[in-house]
């Protein structure tokens, strides 16, 4: 067949946002892991879609090693940002982290896509992907295309619809 066109994508997110369970579940499944645990540090994690084979950069998002982030930011052709919809706590903090990210000289000028999973909507508690949308201020960024789905990486939902999104703004 064709060869897929390779990928660098960065999963970023606060700590227990569920950014390797999502990653996880765009893995063949006999590539999946069983139990997830919290990551240390990042992890390198691989999947295809129809046309594109993704390296994604799964980066730890507790605070000690956030850090981290930035010194991916030159390799990522596309970012996967996750937010724990349930987490209405820390969705400040989220703001904060993705403030930073926007204002990164190796991000702020280029015009590279962020897919955005509010993720755990099926917390009964969780704020709807609108509402994140708006807390996140999403509507100010207008130099680089981006999307929104709501999610449940558990059951495995809302993800197609993220990566298929993803797929249309590389090709
Ligand atoms: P770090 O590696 O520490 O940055 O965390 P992470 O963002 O990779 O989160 P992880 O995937 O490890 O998930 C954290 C916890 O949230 C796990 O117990 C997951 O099972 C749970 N989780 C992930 N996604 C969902 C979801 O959509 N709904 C619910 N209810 N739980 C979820
Ligand atoms: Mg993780």
């Amino acid at each position: 067949g064709l060869k897929k066109k390779d990928v660098n994508v960065l999963c970023l997110g606060l700590d227990n946002s569920g950014k390797t369970t999502i990653i996880n579940q765009l893995k063949p499944s006999n590539a999946q892991a069983q139990d997830i645990v919290p990551t240390i540090g990042f992890s390198i994690e691989k999947f295809k879609t129809s046309s594109l084979s993704f390296t994604v950069f799964d980066m730890s998002g507790q605070g000690r090693y956030r850090n981290l982030w930035e010194h991916y930011y030159k390799e990522g052709q596309a970012i996967i940002f996750v937010i724990d919809s349930g987490d209405k706590l820390r969705m400040v903090v989220a703001k904060e982290e993705l403030d930073t990210l926007l204002s990164h000289p190796d991000i702020k000028h280029r015009r590279i896509p962020i897919l955005f999973f509010a993720n755990k909507m099926d917390l009964r508690d969780a704020l709807s992907a609108v509402k994140v949308s708006q807390l996140l201020c999403l509507e100010n960024i207008k130099d680089k295309p981006w999307h929104i789905c709501a999610s449940d990486a558990v059951k495995g939902e809302g993800l197609q619809e993220g990566v298929d999104w993803l797929q249309d703004q590389i090709r």
